[in-house]
């Protein structure tokens, strides 16, 4: 008898290894693993070994480092995503791309099912299965680590009995990374009153106190060029994050709302994310009207939350694309940041299509500003609220007088 096959989405970790494996003996399923690359900078040669030896019929490796930051990465920038105005979201982007892949193998191979590693405890479940039953509601999705309701310790005693190989230094802390930022949670971090130590950190160091500066340059809400060069957007995400990096920049610790309830102690380090973010925001604030800011503002946070929450695939994230899509068409432009000792900030920007007139804000002579519309504008503008008071005084007057008001 041929067995169904199973296209499971493969990071090498100790969860999706027990996956291979339980995926065989208790599933009955030949497993074929994919290992979607959005920069984790992981020994994919070994990754590709250790699957096979725990089992896989076939492993198949995806770069898809050019496509995440094109088609992930770039909209996240022009809708300045962050999560609870914090996380720059790099796992919650990369999920349903990586399903996405899964299921194009699912498909090639006329696999039975699609499986991850996820518990049933995060998000990335949560992106994982909508992505996948967006794509095929048909396809059966199978999720050993939260059907069955595994701790970590009894996958690590599985992996003993079935000689499953795991890091035997495991590490401190669990991981995620890809080009857009890493995450560390677990370990002694889950103190959410500890000062996580410098060793959690890879891409942010310590050991610089002097002053930097990097030079942004935005076309149509995409950063283009760094410190005078063009680049591609992988290179300059990279150059950015070394650069950065350096000063201390880029950690986000916070308490995150899960979308299944739980409230958790999250650290990341995102230096190139924090500082695209904070350019772009800034020039915006220069091209875009007030009426497009302020309601901008709540379509981002719409779109990160939804990013987050694993609605990828639905309808009104591409229905908000396309409203921030047409506001970046002015989002051109230099920026000009400051780093020092772990701070960020932007000390210039210039762009084409800038509303900053000098000659209206100017406190000097030669403003071209007429001070005379102001009063009337200023009567109108405050009517309702000089009413409003004056309302009550004169209400509370009739009360002590009692006299009757009419
Ligand atoms: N809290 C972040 C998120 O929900 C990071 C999750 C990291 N996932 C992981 N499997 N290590 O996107």
């Amino acid at each position: 008898m041929v067995n169904d096959k199973a296209v499971l989405a493969y990071s090498g970790g100790l969860d999706t290894s027990v996956c291979i494996r339980y995926l065989q003996k208790l599933y009955h399923f030949d497993v074929i693993t994919v290992t979607v690359d959005c920069g984790q900078n992981d020994d994919f040669k070994e990754i590709e070994k250790k699957a096979k030896a725990i089992g896989a019929i076939k492993h198949i490796y995806i770069d898809a480092k050019e496509e995440f930051a094109l088609n992930y990465v770039i909209p996240s920038i022009k809708a300045n995503g962050l999560y609870q105005s914090k996380y720059p979201l790099a796992t919650a982007l990369a999920r349903p791309l990586i399903a996405t892949k899964v299921m194009d193998v699912a498909n090639i191979e006329q696999a039975a099912a699609v499986a991850h590693g996820c518990t049933g405890k995060g998000n990335d479940q949560i992106r994982f299965d909508i992505t996948m039953r967006c794509l095929n509601p048909k396809l059966k999705i199978v999720a050993p680590i939260r059907d069955m309701n595994l701790t970590r310790d009894t996958e690590i005693k599985f992996a003993e009995e079935q000689n499953i190989p795991i890091n035997t230094v495991a590490s401190k802390y669990s991981v995620d990374l890809n080009i857009w930022g890493r995450s560390i949670e677990g370990g002694d971090i889950e103190d959410a009153y500890l000062e996580p130590p410098e060793e959690a950190f890879q891409l942010v160091k310590f050991n610089d106190d002097n002053t930097g500066y990097i030079e942004l340059e935005f076309k149509d809400g995409s950063p283009i060029a760094v410190d005078g060069q063009n680049m591609n957007i992988n290179n300059l995400i990279e150059y950015v994050n070394k650069k950065v990096g350096a000063f201390g920049v880029g950690i986000v610790d916070h308490i995150e709302d899960r979308v299944v309830g739980i409230k958790s102690r999250e650290i990341y380090e995102a230096p190139a994310a924090i500082a695209i973010i904070e350019a772009h925001k800034d020039l915006e604030k220069m091209v875009l009207t007030k009426h497009e800011l302020r309601f901008k503002q709540l379509v981002d946070e719409q779109w990160s939350w939804m990013i987050y929450s694993g609605l990828w695939q639905d309808p009104l994230r591409i229905d908000l694309d396309r409203f921030i899509d047409e506001t970046q068409t002015k989002v051109s432009g230099q920026v000009k940041l400051k780093m020092r000792r772990g701070a960020l900030s932007v000390i210039g920007r210039e762009s084409a299509y800038s509303l900053y007139k000098n000659d209206l804000a100017t406190f000097s002579t030669g403003s071209t500003f007429d001070q005379g519309l102001a009063k009337g504008f200023v009567e109108l503008w405050g009517l309702q609220s000089v009413t409003a008071n004056a309302v009550v005084t004169e209400v509370k007057l009739d009360q002590n007088g009692g006299k009757k008001s009419r």
